[in-house]
């Protein structure tokens, strides 16, 4: 990045033109908290790695191609909901809004909200969050494609994204929380997380999720492994970018991806499995690991609901739903609300 650096509190700010800028936090907070929760999380008997951490620049491109898969329908369900929501959305926004994105990574679907916008008003503001620096290649693309757009982009947790929006000024936000994220959180840091955002809220900003919807075991494990392997590279490359930037000695062949659907909790879960007895030494961290055959290392969870549990669960978080849209096929939902 070539730009003016001015430091605040906790954030870098990186000016690039009138259009673009960045926040960031200064890199030590983030790589002392990854050496620090790695080895919090696998210095235990259940040992378990935070999926934050799969999206560095490889995982991140990784990500992008499970979401081009056949077997992988949600985003491409997703979109096509977008799609028909265009319309009722743009009914819907009233007044002006900015448009705050979780977890934009390429900002593909923004698009989709971003015609809608362009529609709607003269300027567009987008304030993408997201852990990975692809924020920055896919905000330059938008920029080219939207001439009435500036964006301010944060790099950080959605946590801390979300703070930074909460103090940042008065205008009205329409949040959006896409691809079924949310699934990844435990049902008890699902909920904190969603009252989390409701608090950061003003009355008469919205909030768009995507949640994924309850549906057969076969099609649910195909779309968590597929056939061509990259879902298994994708889960597999959170012990590389670990050897990379740990300085560890992960073996990566002596693991494999290994993902089930629990119908019980209603949920995918992945995990890495040893295939052999090892030990492994993450230098960074301090820690000297011992793994035994058959081991795993949970990595993710992706939960999947029923259409009244989305609705107790909003509610009980502080929200009102405006409206739930489905595909035809009831594989995905995009529900609309505010806060209460
Ligand atoms: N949010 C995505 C989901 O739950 C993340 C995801 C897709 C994922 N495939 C994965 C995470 C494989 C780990 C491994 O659908």
């Amino acid at each position: 990045m070539n730009e003016t650096i001015q430091d605040n509190l906790n954030y870098k700010k990186y000016v690039i033109d009138s259009r673009l800028k960045y926040f960031k936090p200064h890199s030590t907070k983030i790589e002392k908290s990854f050496s620090e929760e790695i080895s919090f999380s696998l210095n235990r008997d259940s040992k378990f790695i935070h999926p934050k951490f799969f999206y560095d620049k490889k995982g991140s491109e990784l990500f992008e191609k499970i979401c081009t898969l056949d077997e992988y329908y949600p985003t491409r369900t997703e979109i096509s909901i977008l799609k028909s929501i265009q319309n009722d959305l743009f009914e819907l926004l009233d007044g002006s809004f900015r448009l705050v994105e979780l977890g934009s990574g390429a900002s593909v679907k923004t698009r989709l909200i971003l015609d809608v916008f362009n529609k709607k008003y003269d300027k567009i503001e987008y304030f993408p969050i997201d852990i990975s620096e692809i924020l920055t290649e896919s905000s330059e693309l938008l920029l080219k494609d939207y001439e009435n757009l500036s964006i301010t982009g944060i790099i950080d947790t959605y946590e801390g994204g979300l703070e930074f929006i909460q103090n940042y000024d008065s205008e009205k936000n329409l949040i959006v929380f896409l691809g079924s994220s949310f699934g990844n959180f435990s049902p008890i840091e699902g909920a904190k997380f969603l009252e989390k955002i409701n608090s950061t809220m003003k009355h008469g900003d919205l909030f768009l999720i995507g949640l994924d919807l309850v549906k057969s075991t076969s099609v649910l494990e195909k779309a968590y492994d597929d056939s061509k392997g990259i879902t298994a590279e994708f889960n597999l490359n959170v012990l590389s970018r670990i050897n990379d930037e740990l300085d560890a000695d992960f073996d990566l062949s002596n693991f494999k991806h290994y993902a089930i659907y629990n119908e019980k909790d209603q949920r995918v879960e992945m995990y890495l499995k040893s295939l052999v007895n090892q030990s492994v030494i993450i230098s960074k961290s301090n820690l000297s690991l011992e793994l035994h055959k058959d081991e795993l290392i949970h990595t993710e969870y992706s939960h999947k609901f029923k259409i009244e549990q989305i609705k107790e669960l909003l509610g009980k978080t502080g929200f009102k739903i405006q409206k739930i849209w489905l595909d035809k096929n009831n594989l995905f939902s995009l529900t609309l609300a505010s806060k209460n």
